[in-house]
């Protein structure tokens, strides 16, 4: 849907730089990394908050749709632009601000890459903790809009845990500035918290506020061939039972996901077997005694083989990260999912993902951060055909069933927004939806995501798969 001439002019002439309508750009926005293809009218970059208070402004006008964009990894179609939508694109906000030493505390563009923080932080001896396997890719204004994780989460908990303020442009064109640098506050329910995971359908963000940790003194990758017939919830229990050792993340991939990662030239990867990934943390002083105890452990889980040890733990994340693009030269087409369940149900998990593989006669690798019972199953089927989408909806269903979540990490989008009700039910949903009008009137802010289609309205999808 092309965007009406008035609008655009109107649009041009309240931004420093153009609106881009040229078919090769708004073919290169049109996509994220999920199997969705939008199709959006524009893309503008605004050069400053007033410019996206006043793009915010033209939209509820033009009752034209905007979607934001940080790096396009999103895997559910969260930045897949609806129909006639301007993408705001958000990738030049990429300043790190500010670093707050004394209180570990950095403030940033919405638009700088997660990696590119982690790089100017390690001078520091900081780190942002969360580490998703986009981190050379994606931004963390997106970090934030989808509330992502990343291997580290395992210790240090997912981004809302490390969002200390906000500043954002809401759906009626107000500004919210929220969050403080205390380190504790009782001031009622967690606003800031709820624009977490709001996947730009709330507001827009221009400034964000993080917390940070210390880089420990060592960091240790560990990785350890697994035996096929392990148990995997065993071994988690024997990693985690009192006194634990100091371990930051608990990743595992299979023999398949293992397998296209070393055909991608990876290194260092035992061949032939699934495999665990552990990250610990330790000092100069205590290292050597520290991973004995952790070699003890997995041996007693019955792990035999002897592990390697990665020197550059942050190259381990990278590869891991490399999982599901290391499968697309394989399986480019296949229903990719990210859900979780509490350890105690990680082999029943397992197990039913099996099952359901094996029922509907297709492909399956798994790979995810076992540490947190969260996996993400890949079945190598059409995940926009409806054999695709009614084992999607089993294996939510399953996770649902099982004490666990939808969503572990890659958000909701429009490829799982049909389901939210399974995880919130009916009220909640309800509930959300009015919140949502009140962050924005016009519902022009990314429409189409997050929340299912309003009951008794035609459900517009507004994408195509490719
Ligand atoms: C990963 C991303 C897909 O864990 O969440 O590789
Ligand atoms: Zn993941």
């Amino acid at each position: 849907m092309p965007l009406d001439r008035s609008a655009l002019s109107d649009l041009g002439g309240r931004l420093q730089g153009p609106v881009l309508t040229e078919p090769e750009t708004l073919g290169r926005f049109s996509h994220d990394a999920s199997f969705l293809v939008g199709d959006p009218a524009g893309v503008a970059s605004p050069s400053d908050r007033e410019e996206v208070v006043e793009i915010v402004r033209w939209a509820r006008r033009w009752k034209v749709p905007l979607v934001a964009r940080g790096g396009g990894t999103s895997l559910d179609g969260e930045s897949v632009p609806p129909p006639g939508a301007l993408v705001v694109d958000f990738s030049g906000w990429n300043a790190l601000l500010e670093v707050d030493l004394p209180n570990r505390i950095a403030r940033v563009g919405p638009g700088l890459i997660n990696r590119e923080l982690q790089r100017s932080l390690a001078r520091e001896g900081l780190f942002f903790p969360p580490n998703p396997g986009s981190w050379n890719e994606s931004t963390l204004g997106g970090n934030v809009a989808t509330n992502a994780s990343g291997p580290r989460s395992f210790r240090y908990g997912p981004t809302r845990s490390w969002v200390r303020g906000l500043e954002v442009v809401l759906g009626s064109g107000e500004i919210l500035r929220l969050g403080h640098r205390a380190r504790r506050s009782s001031t009622g329910p967690d606003l800031l918290g709820f624009l977490v995971g709001s996947e730009g359908t709330l507001g827009l963000f221009t400034e964000i506020t993080l917390g940070l940790a210390p880089v420990p003194e060592r960091r240790i990758g560990v990785v350890l061939a697994l035996p096929s017939e392990l148990d995997l919830g065993r071994l988690l229990v024997r990693l985690t039972t009192s006194p634990a050792p100091n371990l930051a993340a608990v990743e595992y991939i299979d023999e398949r996901a293992a397998g296209a990662l070393a055909q991608e030239g990876a290194r260092g990867l035992p061949p032939g077997s699934s495999v665990l990934l552990l990250e610990l943390e330790t000092t100069v002083a205590t290292e050597e005694q520290d991973a004995l105890r952790l070699l003890e452990r997995v041996r007693s889980a019955g792990v035999r083989e002897d592990p390697s040890v990665y020197p550059n733990a942050d190259e381990l994340w990278t590869l891991r990260g490399r999982s599901g693009s290391a499968l697309d030269r394989w399986w480019p087409r296949r229903v990719r999912e990210d859900v979780a369940v509490p350890w105690s149900r990680i082999d029943e998990l397992l197990a039913e993902v099996r099952a359901l593989a094996r029922r509907s006669g297709v492909e399956l690798s798994v790979y995810g951060h076992l540490g947190d019972g969260a996996l993400h199953p890949q079945f190598l089927l059409d995940p926009a055909s409806p054999e695709g989408q009614s084992l999607r909806s089993e294996l939510l269903v399953t996770a649902h069933r099982l004490g666990g979540t939808i969503s572990a990490e890659h958000g909701i989008g429009s490829v799982k927004a049909p389901h939210l009700g399974l995880e919130h039910g009916r009220d909640g949903v309800e509930l959300l939806r009015e919140l949502r009008r009140s962050f924005d009137p016009d519902g022009i802010l990314n429409p189409g995501k997050l929340l299912p289609p309003a009951e008794g309205a035609a459900a517009t999808r507004g994408e195509r798969s490719t």
